[in-house]
């Protein structure tokens, strides 16, 4: 069969094989939306502009809103012979309004036309990606409020190091996830330009208005010149970086929840709900939601890679090679969206040993630095309170003994300035009181940095409604592959 839209040069029609390996509907049906949404906004111009009269303006708006209504309730499918969406929407219309449907393509091609549709798709995918965001941080604050007095051992180069708030820790995550959400609005700012009207690359010598296109569907500029803007995936490429940076946290988050839940550690547990058995050793609870998270970031970045391979070697202006652009993003996008679903309701119903958590914390001379800490507010310069109390571990450490339990003439052979007080400077339900600085990990601090995250009425409703945790699941339908498609 010969593909209406461009045979006119054509005597043999596309090779079958071809026509499988060459469409794009199997992926771009996602754009339908946007397609007609943006057929409309331009139809509506080309009246404004006098290019076609009002009554044609408005019988292909009625006949696009008719094929959005066919779409919807299954009554039309798309065909692989023509393509792409783009060229079904366009055949569907002059099948719906007659030869009236072929003018919709007055003004534009569809290399600008696909870029269009993908950026009106990707700013809705931003939009619900930052929403998921939210709500993983709202559910970090809520722990991390509920945990504001408990302390945990933290680390540097995976050994103890001083002992922290757990509260501290989760929001040390929120910051990473507030990032995202601050790198994923400049995103939606590089995507939110419009390049309709460049048509195939030259541009148009039809008198069309784009900026009244672009209010219509509410991009915040136009494209400067026609050649860059259909052969641009800039947008493409950063969404793919925020998704992997996103993607990049989730997977140390996991990691660190993985590594919590050890048999031997077991500092924190993960609910039952998120985890697995074996099918052999019937005592295993296995924590694989993190480590699918932890697994799915190699996609993202995969994704990111992918695209940049894709375009660097393209020359100006559209190639064909940009078509795999979507599948690639897509795919990365759904993956981010599954993993940010689930993510609030696995931090809000962790647990925490905090009998284990207070043990951990007081092993290997963590309050060490206190005690040089100790030494430096009774005027000792604190590089020689390092070398001091480098020696007293050392003593410590051959008496087999705690700092805490070290007797006080011990201490005396190394600085005579310590006196009694210093049992209750090193010890570590006090000490961590004492990191008010701000950015610190005190119980205070976590409590007032939680609040201010905290928003109890957006909490309320997001969390706790419809039997406990229903709210996550205003789902990924219509925007990702797993809508159900109609392609013949
Ligand atoms: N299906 C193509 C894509 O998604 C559209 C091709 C438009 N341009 C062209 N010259 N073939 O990229």
């Amino acid at each position: 069969m010969k593909n209406a839209t461009w045979s006119g040069r054509f005597k043999k029609s596309l090779d079958k094989e071809v026509l499988e390996f060459s469409e794009s509907v199997s992926v771009d049906h996602l754009l339908f939306d946007s397609d007609i949404k943006v057929c409309m906004a331009h139809a509506q111009m080309l009246c404004e502009c006098k290019i076609i009269t009002k009554s044609e303006s408005n019988k292909i708006c009625k006949g696009l809103q008719t094929i959005q209504k066919k779409y919807n309730d299954g009554k039309l499918s798309l065909s692989i012979n023509l393509e792409d969406v783009h060229m079904n929407i366009e055949q569907a219309l002059t099948k719906e309004v007659g030869d009236l449907g072929k003018k919709i393509h007055m003004g534009r091609s569809r290399n600008d036309l696909v870029s269009t549709d993908l950026r009106l798709y990707l700013r809705d995918c931003v939009d619900l990606i930052l929403k998921k965001i939210k709500d993983t941080r709202y559910a970090i604050a809520i722990t991390a409020l509920d945990n504001s007095n408990v302390v945990f051992p933290g680390y540097t180069h995976m050994q103890l190091a001083q002992p922290i708030t757990f509260g501290h820790h989760l929001l040390a995550w929120h910051e990473m996830l507030q990032r995202d959400e601050q790198r994923l609005d400049s995103v939606r700012e590089v995507i939110n330009v419009m390049p309709l009207g460049s048509a195939a690359l030259s541009g148009t010598p039809y008198p069309i208005d784009r900026k009244s296109v672009a209010k219509k569907l509410g991009f915040k500029t136009i494209s400067a010149n026609s050649m860059d803007a259909v052969s641009d995936r800039d947008f493409v490429c950063d969404f793919a970086y925020s998704c992997s940076m996103v993607m990049m946290h989730l997977s140390r988050i996991s990691e660190e929840l993985i590594y919590w839940m050890n048999t031997h550690i077991k500092l924190v547990d993960i609910d039952e709900a998120f985890c697995t058995g074996s099918s052999i050793m019937p005592q295993k609870k296995n924590p694989d939601v993190p480590e699918l998270i932890r697994g799915k970031c190699g996609s993202a970045i995969g994704a990111l890679t992918s695209l940049l391979v894709l375009m660097k070697g393209l020359p100006l202006t559209y190639n064909r090679d940009m078509q795999e652009d979507k599948g690639i993003i897509i795919a990365s996008i759904s993956e981010v969206l599954s993993c940010l679903n689930l993510m609030p309701r696995l931090i809000l119903t962790l647990t925490v040993n905090q009998k284990r958590a207070l043990s951990f914390s007081k092993q290997g001379y963590s309050n060490a630095t206190d005690l040089a800490d100790y030494l430096t507010m009774k005027g000792t310069p604190f590089r020689d309170s390092h070398e001091i109390v480098g020696k007293i571990v050392r003593h410590a450490e051959l008496k087999n003994t705690t700092l805490d339990d070290l007797p006080l003439k011990d201490f005396n052979k190394f600085s005579k300035i310590i006196g009694d007080d210093v049992y209750s400077a090193i010890n570590i339900e006090k000490s961590i009181h004492k990191k008010i600085a701000s950015g610190s990990t005190s119980p205070v601090n976590v409590k007032k940095s939680a609040k201010k995250i905290y928003q109890p009425r957006i909490i309320n409703s997001l969390y706790f409604e419809n039997n406990n945790f229903g709210m996550f699941h205003d789902s990924i339908e219509g925007l990702t592959p797993r809508k159900k498609i109609r392609i013949r």
